[in-house]
């Protein structure tokens, strides 16, 4: 039973659909059924997600044991999108935290999914937190993805002041918010990237740029007390002569091939700390990169905004492997 009285207005939504796994052309614009707010639920009007790697590996099965999880044949789930920006239209009965009017923004978890629609009724103890006054919807959805799993990672490994950070895919979601949580963690940070890159990174507070298409990494053996490799690029063997005896990786972005290879190959008698797995979508961790916003550390990289009717090509940028930041969807 319905904890709340529904508006006619919340009826149907607009949400971007894929139900079966592809390239962009599966997604398709349709009009669905309006989630309704459990009663310890607050239904969200979503003004903006992002288009995320969550997001094209899903709809690709991309690995492939994405199927045992989300469907074997099509997507049981067919509304990607694991984060949002928006404001709380209605509340379930038992809603204490938020209220209609307050401005949220988050992930509304990889499991669920549905950030690619107008509308969303999450559980109110979610992943999620209220936007600063000052935050746009655009900057919000470019928060959680990037700065989330940078955010877990960092905070799992322990960065201390002075410490010497790489940070590899400096430009990318996931890097270009290390390369700032990393600096503002005291951390004195190396970001590698490409030539069209580098001054951003620079930007972002990277104290030196190590550009890939150009510099030799073997010459920085031994050098990090960390080492973040946040795209997938750089083999592990590569992290392992980068990092200082003793030192940690991390492989938050690795394949299920790496990871066996990884276990195989091992550390040449090197004695390093790894550091992997899923980031925890959390709202603690939301806070926290709210009052980093708010406080000017940290500023989020957009790379392109499309609207909801365009989601296709934000799925295309996102997928090529060569966007930087985020890829954020109005809606
Ligand atoms: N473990 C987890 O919970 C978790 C959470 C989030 C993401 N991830 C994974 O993390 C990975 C990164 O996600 P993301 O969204 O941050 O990626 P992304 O934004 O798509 O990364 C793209 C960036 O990587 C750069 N790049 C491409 N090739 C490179 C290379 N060889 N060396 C260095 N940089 C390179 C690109 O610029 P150029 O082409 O100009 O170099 C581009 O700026 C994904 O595989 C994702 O699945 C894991």
């Amino acid at each position: 039973m319905r904890a709340v009285r529904r508006s006619r207005t919340f009826t149907t939504m607009k949400a971007a659909l894929a139900t079966a796994y592809g390239g962009p052309d599966v997604i398709r614009i349709a009009e669905v059924p309006t989630p309704s707010p459990k009663k310890n639920e607050v239904l969200i009007r979503i003004h903006a997600s992002a288009v995320n790697a969550a997001d094209w590996r899903l709809r690709r099965a991309n690995p492939w044991f994405v199927r045992l999880i989300f469907g074997l044949l099509k997507p049981r789930r067919a509304i990607l999108g694991v984060v949002f920006a928006g404001e709380v239209v209605e509340t379930g009965t038992d809603v204490t935290k938020y209220k209609k009017g307050d401005r949220l923004f988050g992930w509304t978890s990889i499991m669920g999914l549905g950030g690619h629609a107008e509308y969303i009724a999450l559980k109110e103890n979610g992943a999620f937190t209220r936007m600063p006054d000052a935050m746009s919807y655009t900057d919000a959805a470019a928060i959680p993805f990037g700065f989330g799993t940078a955010r877990h990672f960092l905070a799992k490994a322990k960065v201390t002041s002075g410490q010497r950070v790489l940070i590899y895919g400096a430009s990318g979601a996931v890097g270009s918010a290390a390369v700032q949580l990393a600096r503002a963690m005291g951390a004195e940070v190396t970001g590698v990237c490409s030539t069209r890159n580098v001054e951003l990174v620079r930007s972002l507070g990277a104290t030196e740029v190590l550009d890939y298409t150009k510099d030799d990494l073997s010459a920085h053996r031994d050098r990090y007390d960390m080492v973040f490799e946040t795209v997938g690029k750089l083999p592990f063997a590569e992290c392992v002569k980068l990092v200082k005896p003793n030192g940690v990786i991390i492989t938050g972005s690795e394949m299920p091939g790496q990871m066996l290879k990884r276990a195989f190959s091992g550390t040449g008698g090197k004695k390093v700390a790894v550091i992997g797995g899923t980031a925890a979508e959390s709202a603690v961790d939301m806070q926290y990169l709210a009052e980093m916003w708010q406080q000017k550390a940290i500023h989020t990289v957009i790379d392109s905004t499309f609207p909801l009717a365009r989601i296709k090509e934000a799925h295309v940028v996102a997928e090529s492997g060569r966007k930087v930041g985020s890829v954020v969807v109005t809606i």
